[in-house]
């Protein structure tokens, strides 16, 4: 088992144990700066967000050829490094929020499905009071603590799968392309939904992958990408951020859950 022990990193975390990490990969996470320019370890490299150049992130030159080292030095089969790319939903997200820092300003904010952290980073460069980032990839906690030291922000981790149950103490949700397979949509959609029904703030980013509800979640925002995020984006050029419509009480959140009105204007909470 290896563990997380850059002491540098002003990043707490719930997971202390990171299973299964192969060495070269760590010692570029630990050491993003080391991973800059040309000779990158492992060719992940320091670079920034194209739709958000103010944060920088660990991204591999290619996912793909990543994942097959990944693979063939650990010896089976693992998930895909999406904490390897900056996804167009999270850009998208990113991006608002750095655009209306009131949005989580002084609020307490779960990055779900954070991948890379660029959401959870975002919000806490716009002033959120405490961002928790969430992932069940220890290799997305790995980069998150990395992309944390990288961008000089202070955030708590967690790898629980938190979408079955609910979350307290939270006042805005984020679901960065989190809506990017049919079977994760399926249980991150009631996840949000019951977040709504607490009455927590959520916003969604996503490039039109074809799962979003249009009748529950609304368009507040719409970008065009300079170039491609993750290279499997290459073809998405527009990718948007969504919130829940206000006239639709969304059945998902279940027939027991009372609705609350959203608890916001988090800067002036006591
Ligand atoms: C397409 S990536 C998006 C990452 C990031 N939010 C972004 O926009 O760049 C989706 C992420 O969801 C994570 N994921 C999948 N199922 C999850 C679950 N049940 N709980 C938390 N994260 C999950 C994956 O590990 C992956 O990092």
């Amino acid at each position: 088992m290896a563990e997380i022990t850059d002491r540098r990193t002003p990043v707490r975390s719930d997971t202390t144990l990171l299973p299964g990490l192969k060495p070269l990969v760590l010692q570029a996470l630990s050491a993003p700066e080391c991973a800059a320019g040309t000779a990158s370890i492992d060719r992940l490299r320091l670079a920034p967000v194209p739709l958000v150049p103010e944060v920088r992130l660990v991204m591999a030159e290619d996912a793909i050829v990543l994942w097959a080292r990944l693979e063939a030095e650990a010896g089976h089969v693992l998930p895909p490094p999406f904490w390897a790319s900056a996804w167009t939903g999270g850009q998208a997200l990113a991006r608002y929020i750095l655009d209306h820092p009131d949005t989580v300003a002084g609020c307490h904010v779960l990055d779900v499905a954070s991948g890379s952290g660029l959401v959870a980073i975002a919000a806490a460069i716009a002033g959120a009071a405490g961002v928790t980032a969430n992932d069940i990839d220890p290799y997305s906690i790995a980069a998150i603590n990395a992309n944390a030291h990288a961008n000089g922000v202070e955030l708590t981790l967690s790898s629980r799968d938190l979408l079955d149950g609910d979350v307290d103490g939270m006042d805005v949700v984020l679901a960065g392309d989190a809506l990017y397979h049919p079977s994760v949509a399926a249980r991150m959609l009631p996840f949000l939904a019951r977040v709504v029904a607490k009455g927590a703030r959520v916003l969604v980013g996503d490039p039109d992958r074809g799962h979003v509800p249009h009748d529950w979640l609304e368009r507040v925002a719409t970008y065009e990408m300079p170039i491609s995020g993750a290279p499997e984006d290459a073809q998405l050029h527009l990718t948007s951020v969504l919130k829940p419509r206000r006239d639709k009480v969304d059945d998902r959140r279940g027939p027991a859950t009372p609705l609350r009105r959203e608890s916001h204007h988090c800067r002036t909470r006591e």
